[in-house]
């Protein structure tokens, strides 16, 4: 049986563009594929908990809007339980994504993500006490993640905090995270070591450890990822695969992290699960339209 999971996180619509290089300064370029996808970096893991096996609750904030019922759907059609927030103060998130040979670059207009705010998850107390896992991202205001935390630290609840987009935290969060999921970039805003080959790597993972955070897993892109299992440090190598899209990747390997774990399986085991699926994500267009079910996962 699998353990209760909920995601409090935010939910965007992307809009999509394929482009053949990023433009000039004053430039029209003509690109090619628009889409408008469901995605969000929260929406996005809680799907990807959902195809992966794990039982996902979604907490996020959207507008009263066409894009808000896109991605309401897509919840609802994906077996995500929706709770939160319908809001007609703000609009529903907004990504701009170009996608270039395979890389996103993408520009945020959280919108609606910023009324989740601490007393909407204060609702959800009950919810998150009796969840095995939390999983947050910084799409939304950081004193909501810190309240989250609060509310957890009362029970048995495990944090996973993916600190996308970077965003100063507090120093007090790092001890109330028991996995900290940041990708090269964001470990380097946090640490200030970029984990540029495996000394630098093993550095950023120490001092989010001395920080206070019990398990650290930087993802490192095409070099796959790097974790600690007690003071031991482990180099997991990405599986070499067609790169289409990689919007997405780093929120299924969340997804697919915790939906393993969710299980009651290894640290290990969990990242070779999660490692598995993000290779079938980055082969595919889309945001959470690309995440792998877990029967297409050898
Ligand atoms: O991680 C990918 C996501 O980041 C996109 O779906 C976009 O909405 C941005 O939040």
């Amino acid at each position: 049986m699998s353990g209760k999971i909920i995601v409090i996180g935010s939910m965007n619509a992307d809009l999509v563009v394929h482009s053949p290089r990023m433009p000039q300064i004053g430039e029209t370029l003509t690109g090619s594929r628009f889409q408008v996808n469901a995605g969000g970096k929260g929406l996005n893991q809680a799907v990807a908990i959902a195809k992966l096996g794990g039982s996902a609750s979604f907490c996020g904030c959207v507008g009263n809007d066409s894009n808000g019922e896109l991605l309401l759907n897509e919840l609802k059609g994906s077996n995500v339980d929706f709770k939160g927030l319908k809001t007609s103060e703000a609009p529903t998130g907004i990504a701009m994504i170009t996608v270039i040979d395979g890389n996103n670059f993408i520009i945020l207009d959280p919108g609606a993500n910023e009324k989740l705010t601490p007393e909407v998850v204060e609702e959800y107390s009950g919810l998150i006490a009796e969840s095995d896992f939390c999983v947050m991202q910084l799409e939304i205001p950081v004193k909501t993640v810190l309240k989250v935390c609060e509310i957890a630290e009362k029970s048995d609840t495990k944090i996973l905090l993916n600190p996308a987009p970077y965003k100063e935290l507090p120093d007090e969060i790092f001890t109330k995270i028991d996995y900290i999921i940041p990708n090269e970039h964001e470990a380097y805003d946090l640490t200030g070591v970029y984990p540029d080959n495996e000394e630098n790597t093993e550095k950023a993972i120490l001092k989010l450890r001395q920080k206070g955070a019990k398990n650290v897993i930087i993802t490192l892109g095409e070099r796959g990822c790097s974790y600690n299992i007690g003071d031991e440090i482990i180099f997991k190598p990405a599986l070499k695969t067609e790169v289409v899209d990689t919007t997405s990747a780093g929120d299924t390997f969340i997804g697919g992290l915790v939906s393993s774990l969710s299980q009651n399986k290894t640290l290990s085991d969990s990242v070779d699960f999660a490692t598995k699926a993000s290779a079938i994500t980055v082969s595919r267009e889309g945001a959470s339209k690309s995440i792998p079910y877990a029967d297409e996962i050898e």
